[in-house]
């Protein structure tokens, strides 16, 4: 079959590289948007009339109101692991498959989880800002203090593949763990030794908070005032979740008033989040322009993925990964 006589369109709403383009331009014509940013709502709306699979992103979001647009549409396929952004239930409804990509991402997040965890427990980019600022005078005994990761307690919430990938990091550095999860994950429990607790025991028993737990109705604004109150003065939250998981200004006064010592955060309930947020005026809070899973090697695998999803569901065959 040429280009010209596949019968298949496909809307991609970013940039991807060549090979993902060109891997499904074997079986269907390919749209790209070329914009820098995420396509506008109306252009994703008059596309998605013709389009027989739609290659999205976390950016994108696909409701009822496209939906109902999408005469020819068979599948979504989400280049994230979280679909949030997805009204799942309505495009069930209407037989369309909604897939994501899970495995892929699984340790490049879990590295970047760890990194924060590193970064906001030893301060690591106050203490970058402090020296180019040309402040350090002189070696002092307590220049830049901060937690120890070292055999700290680590409470992990969201056990699922990235909760575990992070507890196996955290054995390496002797840290004890517990973990909250909808259910006890036993498989993890066995690898890791991590040891299954309710919520409030493990904000309480907790140096570092890891939050990994996907963006649902029962999930959103998980932590807040009462949440954080529960926390060590001397803890370390980090979110490389979804913002919405989070209620910011209970997290900004528990920084503010020290119920907690300092937050890693990836993830903002407005992304981008706007550069005089109250978070980011806090030198306690190390902020990343959501990245977890933001390695070439991941990002390609992840792209790969969504095409492998639109071309098996195009072509009859059952999707790879479906939510
Ligand atoms: C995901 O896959 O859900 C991540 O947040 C994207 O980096």
């Amino acid at each position: 079959m040429t280009k010209q006589d596949a019968k298949w369109c496909v809307y991609l709403t970013r940039k991807v590289a060549a090979e993902i383009v060109e891997r499904l331009q074997e079986i269907a014509q390919v749209e790209v948007w070329e914009g820098d940013g995420p396509v506008p709502r109306d252009v994703l709306l008059k596309k998605v009339e013709k389009a027989d699979a739609l290659f999205a992103m976390l950016t994108d979001r696909i409701d009822e109101d496209l939906l109902k647009r999408a005469e020819r549409l068979q599948i979504v396929a989400n280049m994230a692991v979280g679909y949030d952004n997805i009204d799942v239930a309505a495009a069930k409804k209407r037989g369309i498959v909604v897939t994501n990509t899970p495995d892929v991402l699984t340790e490049a997040t879990a590295d970047l989880a760890f990194a924060l965890l590193l970064a906001a427990g030893r301060r690591l980019v106050e203490a970058n800002r402090f020296l180019h600022a040309g402040e350090w005078k002189t070696w002092s005994p307590y220049l830049m203090a901060g937690q120890s990761v070292h055999g700290a307690k680590l409470g992990i919430i969201g056990m699922g593949r990235i909760g575990e990938a992070v507890a196996k990091r955290a054995k390496g550095f002797d840290m004890s763990l517990l973990y909250h999860n909808r259910r006890r994950n036993m498989a993890a429990e066995r690898v890791t030794g991590a040891r299954y607790c309710g919520l409030d025991e493990l904000l309480q028993e907790s140096d570092y908070v890891v939050l990994l737990t996907p963006l649902t109705p029962q999930t959103r604004e998980l932590m807040g005032a009462r949440e954080f109150s529960l926390m060590k003065p001397s803890s370390v939250f980090i979110n490389v979740s979804r913002g919405g998981t989070v209620n910011e200004e209970a997290l900004y006064q528990a920084l503010v008033t020290k119920q907690i010592w300092a937050a890693g955060l990836d993830v903002f309930q407005q992304e981008p989040v706007p550069v005089d947020h109250p978070l980011l005026s806090l030198p306690n809070v190390v902020a990343l322009p959501h990245i977890g899973s933001a390695t070439y090697q991941a990002r390609t695998q992840m792209a790969r993925l969504a095409a492998d999803n639109i071309v098996a569901v195009l072509t009859g065959r059952e999707p790879i990964s479906p939510v």
